[in-house]
């Protein structure tokens, strides 16, 4: 369908105007067809693409989160990386990708800290350039999220970012100016919260000023879902679609405006020739008719590279890693290594094609005749594990408009299902009354150990679960709000049973849809329908766990314990609590490690942990979420088919008081004071002299790497001389192939106060074979060395002798260095 806008636009009525405004459902925009006007399907997530369906979803390749990708600091693998996801959302039948996020991990507890990238924003902001370039060159359009300061979930859609303008200048939009300015993504999603004082959604400063004026950035500007909270201030900041539908704040609200003579027909055909503007363009991507899988070769294989890419060596003593070819046994150990922690939760989670967990990938790979033996050592789940395949069949949802005590009730649909959790959101069917439902999970449960065992039991709605019968939890009644599906679920309730191996035993679980639901919460987001998830566990006492893991780390010659968070620890909804990891799993790190010399700890999270341990354990590894393929990608990385290259992108500390943000973080009665300014991560750590656990920017390898001959490059072509680019020679010194990524920091003269002590301007990856050496070229963001001037309400460069560092880590004390600097002979302005 072809049309063109101006033509368009002068035929609309302004009911159609209006129409145009807000979504038609959940996942589309308002066609109108008499004008050849087709509706556009957008597609979550940043790290996968769903589709239409929560509920059931079209398989997807389900690549590493955002901290895993930013983790790889490997533009080129990013870009493609970003190919896929456009590829993707061509096959789901999608033309706008709703990613990637790029907010700031401010604190590690933030619950969606996994989703975004960094606590630096000049690699969050070159992270997002390259997924965007990669996707749009498909013709896919990227939206960039959440504009701006969405960096918790505690209390977000009532809470007040108060940030400086300096800390939001340099820090906070700094990551959106550099994909505006380097990528042009066609469209960016506000934010649930305000900031200072103003929902983002209506904030004309930032929408209209900033990014229009200033910037020269058009794209099309959507609400989050259900984060559009008014009518005309909305329209007139620009903010140009509301989203999802059916509208809550236009459609008839725009009419009266318009009748009244309240909204200005230049202001409503602004924002409706914005939104024209993007279903022309997007409506030109060849995409999928029908809903459709890739799942290729090629594909599997960049995910796996991706998942090894982003994989961080953070300790490694006496060389303990890699794990020799020969020997005959290793211990697998821990609460993760049956399970794949592909991805987070909420709205980041998709349906993979496959995945693979730690136990798996390990069987693939263990060179032959190794014997492998596995124990769980310490439970690590904050809701009890969901059943899967191991030990349950045949599961179905059947679908009824009258609840289970009506013995006459007709069965609307009947759909099997793999997992025991279901979020039905999106589920609909033509004779089911979507506000008021109910539905019948069944399945054979077959235990593979006698004794008592554990269920849990969360519902949004309500539910009852029986076993063969007998009714074990009752969650209809007395609930609790919890964390579970985005904030509006309950908490777990629990029922114990005694259970005999390899016996079925019928698994029956009566739901009713939110609306028998007896509290809401009024602050989550409210995505309706409605879901439960079902959980078990064979709980056995934790020094029965222990023991076992200690009689076979005892008799292994290596140990690999995989462990950590979940996205039910962090996710969308909630934020963690603490930097701990879950009870117990410390103790029995001291102890394994204690029975085995050549320990490797391999923690699974979206950020850093509290490590007690670390100096116990010679080998550390950290694994953000890694995808499908993440257990390849880490396999492949501890028995060095891939050298590891990953480096943190954030800071990684023992203490959460010792963080930036420790006093400001979580919602004050709405209120959210961004008080440590620009001083965020490193910036912090370095200025404090604080020694961090590891900092941002570390990561090992299995080689070494040598840096010298640092200059700067093309002075003369800006202004002042600031130089466009910087030089370095990389020298691989070690006895194998591996990568490096060259760091590039700036300081300020060392006099001048209210500065970071150095800021990350540029970097890059180079791969090097066994003594080899290269001159790289790493392009200096021309923002380099600025700060904001609120005085001026200007970027100001002042004149003065900075330090230029190529390193490869942001810790003061690294050896892997080569300094440089450049004089600034005059202040300016801009
Ligand atoms: C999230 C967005 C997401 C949207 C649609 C919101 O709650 O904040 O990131 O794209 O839901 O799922």
């Amino acid at each position: 369908m072809t049309f063109d806008v101006e033509e368009v636009l002068s035929q609309l009525t302004v009911a159609q105007k209006a129409a145009l405004l807000s979504g038609k459902d959940f996942w589309h925009t308002h066609p109108i067809p008499d004008l050849n006007v087709p509706s556009i399907r957008l597609s979550d997530g940043p790290n996968g693409i769903r589709g239409t369906r929560w509920f059931k979803g079209t398989p997807t390749a389900t690549l590493p989160c955002g901290t895993a990708l930013a983790a790889t600091w490997d533009k080129p693998l990013l870009r493609h990386a970003g190919e896929l996801l456009g590829n993707e959302c061509i096959a789901k039948g999608a033309h706008c990708w709703l990613g990637p996020t790029i907010n700031i991990q401010r604190s590690p507890l933030n619950g969606r800290g996994a989703e975004a990238c960094s606590e630096d924003p000049y690699l969050t902001g070159v992270v997002a350039r390259e997924l965007i370039l990669g996707c749009q060159s498909t013709g896919v359009v990227s939206t960039i999220k959440h504009f701006v300061c969405n960096d918790q979930e505690d209390g977000k859609r009532g809470l007040d970012a108060q940030v400086s303008q300096r800390a939001l200048r340099e820090i906070y939009l700094r990551p959106f100016q550099i994909a505006a300015r380097d990528a042009d993504p066609g469209a960016l999603m506000t934010s649930y919260n305000r900031v200072n004082g103003i929902p983002t959604s209506e904030n004309k400063e930032l929408l209209q000023g900033v990014l229009r004026d200033e910037w020269k950035w058009d794209p099309l500007i959507m609400s989050d879902w259900y984060g559009l909270y008014s009518c005309l201030p909305a329209l007139e900041a620009g903010l140009d679609l509301e989203m999802p539908g059916p509208t809550k704040f236009r459609g008839f609200e725009i009419e009266l405006n318009s009748s009244l003579n309240m909204l200005r027909p230049s202001v409503l055909d602004a924002r409706v020739r914005r939104v024209l503007q993007f279903i022309m363009k997007a409506s030109s991507v060849p995409v999928s008719p029908v809903e459709s899988q890739r799942n290729l070769p090629e594909d599997r294989e960049l995910n796996r590279n991706l998942s090894a890419a982003g994989i961080v060596l953070l300790q490694n003593k006496i060389q303990t890693l890699p794990i020799p070819k020969r020997i005959s046994k290793i211990a697998l150990v821990g609460s993760h290594i049956h399970e794949a922690m592909a991805s987070g939760m909420g709205s980041t989670a998709v349906e993979p094609y496959y995945t693979i967990t730690p136990y798996q990938a390990l069987m693939d790979k263990a060179p032959n005749g190794v014997e492998v033996q596995c124990e769980v050592g310490a439970y690590a789940h904050k809701f009890l594990p969901l059943l899967t395949d191991r030990l349950m069949k045949n599961a179905v949802i059947r679908f009824f408009n009258e609840p289970s005590t009506v013995a006459s009730r007709v069965l609307i649909d009947k759909v099997p299902i793999v997992t025991s959790y279901f979020q039905l959101v999106d589920y609909t069917h033509e004779d089911l009354n979507s506000s008021l439902f109910y539905t019948s999970f069944q399945a054979t449960f077959s235990p593979d150990e006698t004794g008592e065992w554990t269920f849990g039991l969360a519902v949004y709605g309500t539910a009852i679960l029986y076993i063969d019968d007998e009714l074990l939890i009752d969650n209809s009644e007395d609930q609790t709000l919890g964390s579970t599906f985005f904030g509006c679920g309950t908490d777990e309730k629990f029922g114990k049973i005694q259970l005999v191996a390899g016996k079925d035993y019928e698994l029956r679980v009566e739901f009713g849809s939110t609306s028998t639901m007896q509290i809401l919460s009024p602050e989550a987001v409210n995505f309706g329908g409605g879901g439960a998830r079902i959980g078990a566990c064979r709980e056995l006492p934790l020094d029965v766990l222990i023991e076992r893991a200690l009689g076979i780390a005892s008799q292994a010659d290596y140990t690999i314990i995989c462990t950590g968070l979940s996205g039910k620890w962090e996710g969308g909804g909630n934020d963690c609590n603490t930097l701990s990891l879950p009870p117990h799993v410390d103790d029995m790190m001291f102890r394994v490690a204690a029975a085995c010399p050549n320990t490797v700890v391999v923690n699974i999270s979206g950020g850093p942990v509290a490590m007690q341990w670390a100096s116990k354990i010679p080998a550390i590894i950290q694994a953000c979420y890694g995808g499908g393929e993440g257990a390849n990608g880490l396999m492949d990385v501890l028995f060095s088919d891939v050298n590891p290259s990953g480096k943190l992108p954030f800071s990684w500390l023992m203490d959460i008081k010792d963080t930036p943000a420790y006093l400001n973080f979580g919602s004050n009665d709405g209120r959210l004071f961004y008080g440590e300014d620009v001083y965020v991560g490193y910036r912090f750590y370095d200025r404090m002299e604080r020694e961090t656990m590891w900092s941002f920017g570390h990561g090992l390898s299995y080689t070494c790497f040598k840096l010298s001959s640092l200059r700067n490059i093309g002075e003369e072509a800006v202004d002042s001389r600031v130089p466009s680019a910087a030089k370095v020679l990389v020298r691989n010194t070690g006895s194998v192939a591996g990568a490096e990524v060259v760091q590039l920091y700036i300081s300020h003269p060392p006099t001048r106060r209210f500065c970071a002590k150095k800021e990350l301007y540029g970097f890059d990856k180079v791969f090097l074979g066994a003594g080899e050496e290269k001159e790289v070229s790493i392009d200096i963001d021309p923002y380099a060395m600025s700060v904001w001037d609120e005085a001026h309400g200007q970027w100001r460069r002042e004149k003065g002798e900075y330090t230029i560092i190529a390193c490869t880590s942001s810790d003061s004390r690294c050896k892997v260095r080569v300094e440089g600097s450049v004089g600034i002979e005059s202040t300016t302005w801009w």
